[in-house]
């Protein structure tokens, strides 16, 4: 199976070394050619260290020579590039190809899902294009995923037989795959954990502890589920690995970035300062607005998103937050 890669970042890369293991003939894309440069000589990533990529993988920055032979064209941009690379990409994309979404995020303005921008812009671009469409994600740290360590991740599509082939083509006795038809109840768990993620680092950063650590994690799985309901996601793809597995595994590791910019702000930084610290994007950040104008699209509550985007964007002290939230009225934990 030939695989194109968009994007040599740490996900793209730990992916592109999976797919290779797994047989596939894997073409890697950056715009960067630097990054380029450096993947073709040195075989390794710098933020993949100790780690050695397969030799067979092809790295270029020519978009068309990517995409040209491509069955398989996995999008893992930032997803503030996630349009601009579609633009890209749209008149060498292959008819039939499978298209599958690997970025976390939703888009400002549109507030569409990161398979929903591709689709918009090959609906504009390449109107007469064939093309299958999924998601990938899950609490897949690249680095742990690069390193072999056992993980497990949702293909969505609402195409069942479209996630059963991207579920062969990744699994190994490393990665477990899942199924799902819920594409946007995928999505926008992957998209809004990231600003979960900086509250709960947030509150680490202030000095707080695991109860309220905990907490933030329960009710911010509460606020996305009530979203992605309102938004006519099913429920159980929030229970699930998309959902709360990412939760989890982004409030608690030590690899989030989000969870780490949250930390420095909590401990007094402000935004740019901690995200010039952490030198790579912060997606929770991008998440921010769009899901402020989601929940007011749906008139949904979100209180933690609403308190992270007070301290980040309008400068509130993170304690004065904090006590607001504890402040809030009394709830029925079953109302959704
Ligand atoms: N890192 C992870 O563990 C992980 C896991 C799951 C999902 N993801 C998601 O995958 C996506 C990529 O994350 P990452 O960690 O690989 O990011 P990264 O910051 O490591 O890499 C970004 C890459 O994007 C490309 N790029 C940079 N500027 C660009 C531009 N202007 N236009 C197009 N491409 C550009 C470059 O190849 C760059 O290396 C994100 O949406 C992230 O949420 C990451």
């Amino acid at each position: 199976m030939k695989i194109t890669i968009l994007g040599a970042g740490t996900w793209g890369v730990a992916l592109a070394a999976l797919l290779s293991k797994n047989g596939c003939d894997v073409t890697v894309w950056s715009p960067i050619v630097c990054e380029i440069e450096r993947l073709r000589a040195t075989n390794t990533h710098q933020n993949l260290p100790g780690i050695q990529l397969p030799q067979n993988i092809i790295y270029t920055n020519d978009m068309e020579a990517a995409c040209r032979d491509g069955e398989i064209v996995l999008f893992v941009v930032p997803s503030q590039f996630i349009r601009s690379t579609a633009e890209k990409a749209a008149a060498y994309i292959q008819n039939d190809a499978v298209i599958v979404n690997a970025a976390k995020g939703i888009e400002k303005g549109t507030f569409m899902t990161m398979t929903e921008v591709i689709a918009d812009v090959l609906r504009t671009v390449r109107s007469g294009l064939q093309y299958s469409i999924a998601a990938l994600s899950g609490p897949t740290h690249a680095e742990e995923v690069a390193a072999g360590l056992p993980t497990s991740i949702v293909a969505a599509s609402e195409d069942e037989q479209i996630s059963r082939k991207i579920a062969g083509l990744f699994a190994n006795s490393c990665m477990r795959v899942y199924t799902n038809t819920d594409v946007k109840g995928v999505e926008i768990s992957g998209a809004l954990k990231n600003v979960i993620a900086l509250a709960a680092g947030i509150n680490r950063g202030m000095g707080f502890g695991d109860n309220s650590g905990a907490m933030l994690m329960t009710r911010g799985i509460a606020e996305i589920t009530r979203l992605g309901l309102a938004m006519g996601c099913k429920r159980r793809t929030f229970m699930g690995l998309a959902g709360v597995g990412d939760l989890i595994v982004t409030c608690t590791s030590c690899h989030s970035r989000n969870n780490r910019c949250g930390e420095l702000i909590g401990r007094g930084k402000s935004y740019e300062e901690a995200q010039a610290e952490i030198g790579m994007v912060v997606e929770g950040y991008h998440a921010l607005e769009a899901a402020m104008g989601i929940a007011e699209k749906y008139a949904v509550e979100l209180p933690i998103t609403e308190s992270v985007y007070s301290i980040i964007k309008c400068g509130e002290k993170p304690h004065d937050a904090m006590h607001r939230l504890m402040n809030r009225d009394i709830k029925s934990e079953l109302d959704t």
